[in-house]
Parts: structure tokens; C-alpha cells; sequence
């Protein structure tokens, strides 16, 4: 046994058995603790009661800046201290000093330490300073004092307190590290979050993160992915997305429109021909599956396929072969497939307009992309977005054009938004858009429409391809109809 044991075995003898009772007690809540700020209230106010204190004082000292940080101030009642200046800063000093625990008795008398003017001013009769020592250095210091119509301090708290202040070094010793971890965790897994955020996805409400979390997921496999929204709500941008988080980002991405395509055409465009398979065949072409190998095949679109050519793209993805149109010879594909659609799908297949064993091979990860106006939360930071696309010049939007965009229902989705911003920022003259160079179509449930429904129709048609700059396919996915329905309606109206 060496000195020091010997010495820590006589200060044992010193504590009363209530006291000891008091050490397994704080040993228990110190080990229950996570938080360095619990840790300090509970156990000063323990502190206090059980020396017979008036007042617990916690500081945090940075041995650096040589600075005194108070953590908590209590009194006998458990009540946080807001005057600190009644606190002796020169003891605070002589203990951080001298690393040792110090008790003074009548410091009233003692001229050492009745020279600090708050041991005067405050009455102070007795004052206990314990280090809180970690790795050999002053971490804090607890200090409790009593006034002169209480009890004196003895050795015997002085001995407690020193007990005390080793238990409180090792658990911050433990808290420390977990702290450390915590912190460490955090930031681990914000710097994921941020990997996962799609830069080019706008918005920052609890759908928009889900889904890029669940773009990022689906991404790393090869998976066929099936995006259904209604038109204008990111559906190719996504689609491109899935793409470019893929191991088969550096590889082609290719995209077909498959809405109001002739199927011979699109047939001829999907899987290619051979020279001579038809007249105008006047060379080999290679279909966009086969150039798409190794990449991805973004079919928009896929509801306004004809039956005949849903049979063929079924084999295709079944058997990962093409054939071109006029050839017998077969050629192995690996594209990954990305669908979307405006439709609701399932509805077609009940309706038998969409094949049921297509619409499961495309529905192996369906994605749901929420409405605009289901993510209201998000038109702000799309209108700065757009904003910033279109002009470099510094655009500020007035706070009543904000409310009219974010009142607004956005049938035609983000697209719509995004060119009425464009629209808006040819009107404005100056660096603010005002609520007259916001130009919205009023919304769609019009009921106080007295008119005929075929002079609905039509102001409606006008309207939805004044929104698409007068794209007649945009208009009529819009809208829900083929593009030849909005090419007779125009010609009945005499709109060219
Ligand atoms: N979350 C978004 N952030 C930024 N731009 C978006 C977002 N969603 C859609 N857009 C933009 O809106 C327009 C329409 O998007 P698109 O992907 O073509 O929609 P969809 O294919 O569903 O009709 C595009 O210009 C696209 O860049
Ligand atoms: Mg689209």
C-alpha cells in the first residue's frame, strides 16, 4: 500500500455513514446522466444539502483563456442564483491554483481571504473550494458557502468533497466521450443527408426529403421504377435523378415522349429496323433500347402506348432482348427501365386499356410524386429557384406576391409555376415582381361559370395552352386528352 492509498483510507474514516450514503447516491445519478448539464444541477444541489450550505457555485474553468465559465449557481432551496457577482471570484483563484480542495473557516476574521469584497459584503462566514480535476488539470470547481448564521464547515465536508469531486471527474470522463460521440454521430449523419439531397430537386417540405431518400435508394439498384404524378411535377427530372445517383451515371440516359406517337414510329424509334423493313428503311438503325444499354431508358408516357406495342415492350423487359423491325437476328439489352405516367394506371388495367402483366413489370418500385399544391411549403424556394435561373439580376418578391403564389392551386404543377416566374420577370421593369406581373389563370373550379360547356371547353383550352406557351402536347397532357382532341377543338374554334 502505498502513501496516497493509505491516506485515502484514513479521509474515508473521516465520513460519516450519512455521508457515505450520500457518495453511493450521487455515484448512482452520476451514472445514470448523459448530459454535463443535468449531471451539474442534480448533484450541486446535493452538495449543498449535505454539507449544510447555503449556496453551491459550479464553474467550468478554461485553463487557456484562464477564465471562469459558471455552469450553475444554486441555493439551499434549489433555486437557480441570478446575482453572481456574491460569489468570491478569489477563492474560485486560490483553488484553481493551489489544485487542492480549501476550506475556510471565518473568513471573516481570516485576513487571507476577507480582503475579496464579496466575502464582506455577502457575510460569509465559511467557504469550501473542491478542483474537479481531469487529466491532471483544473476542469472546474465547486464551491459552496454558508453565511454567518449557519453552521461552520469541517474537515469532514472538506473530505466529502473531495470524495465527491473524483466520482464527478470520471463521469465527465464518461460523458465527455459519450458527448463526443453523439456529436460525432450527428454530424455523420447530416453529412449523409446532405448526400442524399438531389440538388436539382427543389424543396424542402416532408415529402420532397422522402422522396429523395427514396430516389437515393432505389438509384443504387436496377430496379424498374414506375414515376406517377400529375403533369409538371418533376417526373423526367426525377427520372434523370435515378440516373445520375446510379453506378450507371457515366453511361447513356435516354428518354422517350411515348404520348400520341404513331406506333409505327415509335415501335421503329424503340427497337430500331433494318435496312429495307419498310419503305424509307434505307439503312440499319439502331433502336433507343440498344443505344440505351448499359444506361437507362426513361419512357414518359408509357399509359398512351397501344395494346400491340404494350405486348412487345412486355417481352422486351421480360427477356431483355430486342429485335429490329425486319431483322431475325436477337440482340441483348441491359437498360434500366424508368417509366411515368400522369394516369392513374391501376385504373386503366381495370378498364382494360393497359395490360395487368406490363403494368406489374413496370410497378417493381412505383414513386409517387406529390401536386404543388400538396407541398405548398415548397413555392417559395422554387420561385427564388426560377427566379435565379432566369435572371442575374437581384429579384425581390414583393411579400403580397408571395401570399398569391402561395394561395394559388398549381394545376399545372411546377412547370406552371415555373413560367408564370418567367413570364413574371419579363413584366418586371425594376428588381421586384409585384402582384401585377404574377399572371395566373383563375382557378380551375370555376363554378360561377354561367356559360355553355362547349364555351367552358374552350376558355379552358385557351387558357391551359396560353399557360404551355401554346405546346399543343403539353396542353393536352394537361388537359387529359390526346393531342389530336386539342388539334380539332382548335380547328372547330378556327384557332390556328
Ligand atoms: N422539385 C423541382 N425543383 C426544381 N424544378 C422542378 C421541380 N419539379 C419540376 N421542376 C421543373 O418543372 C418543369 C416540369 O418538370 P418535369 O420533370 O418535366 O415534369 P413532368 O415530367 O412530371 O411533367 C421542368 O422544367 C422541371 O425542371
Ligand atoms: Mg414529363
Amino acid at each position: 500500500m502505498n502513501l496516497q492509498e493509505q491516506d485515502t483510507i484514513e479521509k474515508v474514516r473521516l465520513i460519516s455513514k450519512e455521508q457515505f450514503d450520500t457518495l453511493y447516491h450521487i455515484s448512482q445519478i452520476l451514472n445514470a446522466v448523459n448530459y454535463t448539464d443535468t449531471l451539474i444541477i442534480e448533484t450541486l444541489d446535493l452538495v449543498i444539502e449535505v454539507v449544510n450550505a447555503e449556496r453551491g457555485l459550479f464553474v467550468r474553468y478554461d485553463d487557456i483563456w484562464r477564465k471562469f465559465n459558471i455552469i450553475a449557481a444554486r441555493n439551499v432551496q434549489k433555486e437557480n442564483i441570478v446575482d453572481l457577482t456574491a460569489f468570491s471570484s478569489g477563492i474560485l483563484q486560490k483553488v484553481i491554483d493551489s489544485h487542492q480542495p480549501c476550506l475556510y473557516h471565518d473568513v471573516q476574521s481570516d485576513p487571507s481571504v476577507s480582503q475579496f469584497q464579496s466575502v464582506q459584503l455577502q457575510n460569509i462566514k465559511s467557504v469550501l473550494g473542491v478542483p474537479i480535476l481531469k487529466d491532471g488539470r483544473v476542469w472546474g470547481v465547486i464551491l459552496v458557502d454558508s453565511r454567518t448564521n449557519r453552521k461552520e464547515f469541517n474537515e469532514e465536508n472538506l473530505v466529502f468533497l473531495d470524495f465527491f469531486s473524483n466520482i464527478v471527474s470520471l463521469t465527465l470522463d464518461k460523458i465527455s466521450k459519450l458527448e463526443n460521440l453523439e456529436k460525432e454521430n450527428l454530424l455523420l449523419r447530416n453529412r449523409l443527408e446532405a448526400e442524399k439531397s438531389i440538388p436539382e430537386l427543389i424543396g424542402q417540405s416532408q415529402v420532397m426529403k422522402k422522396l429523395a431518400l427514396l430516389i437515393n435508394k432505389v438509384a443504387k439498384t436496377d430496379a424498374t421504377v414506375l414515376l406517377l404524378g400529375e403533369s409538371g411535377t418533376g417526373k423526367e427530372l426525377i427520372a434523370k435523378a435515378i440516373h445520375n445517383f446510379s453506378d450507371r451515371k457515366d453511361k447513356p440516359y435516354l428518354a422517350q415522349f411515348c404520348g400520341s406517337i404513331p406506333d409505327t414510329l415509335l415501335e421503329s424509334e424503340l427497337f430500331g429496323f433494318k435496312k429495307g423493313a419498310f419503305t424509307g428503311a434505307t439503312s440499319d438503325k439502331k433502336g433507343l433500347f440498344e443505344v440505351a444499354s448499359g444506361g437507362t431508358f426513361f419512357l414518359d408516357e408509357i399509359a398512351d402506348i397501344s395494346m400491340a406495342l404494350q405486348a412487345k415492350l412486355l417481352r422486351v423487359l421480360q427477356s431483355k432482348e430486342i429485335m429490329r423491325l425486319g431483322d431475325t437476328k436477337v440482340i441483348q439489352i441491359d437498360a434500366r427501365v424508368i417509366a411515368a405516367t400522369n394516369k392513374e394506371l391501376n385504373q386503366l388495367v381495370k378498364e382494360n386499356k393497359f395490360r395487368e402483366d406490363l403494368f406489374y413489370r413496370l410497378n417493381v418500385f412505383p414513386i409517387k410524386i406529390p401536386p404543388l399544391r400538396e407541398r405548398i411549403g415548397d413555392v417559395p424556394l422554387l420561385t427564388y429557384h426560377f427566379i435565379k435561373k432566369f435572371s442575374d439580376k437581384n429579384i425581390h418578391i414583393d411579400p403580397k406576391t408571395m401570399r398569391i403564389l402561395e394561395e394559388y392551386s398549381w394545376p399545372g404543377n411546377v412547370r406552371q409555376l415555373e413560367n408564370v416566374i418567367r413570364r413574371g420577370l419579363i413584366l418586371t421593369d425594376g428588381d421586384k415582381l409585384l402582384p401585377e406581373h404574377v399572371v395566373l389563370e383563375e382557378d380551375s373550379n370555376d363554378s360561377n361559370f354561367s356559360g355553355t360547356l362547349r364555351e367552358f371547353e374552350k376558355i379552358l383550352l385557351l387558357k391551359r395552352l396560353k399557360m404551355f406557351d401554346g405546346n399543343r402536347t403539353a396542353t393536352a397532357k394537361s388537359l387529359g386528352v390526346s393531342v389530336r382532341w386539342v388539334q380539332l377543338k382548335l380547328k372547330e374554334m378556327n384557332v390556328k
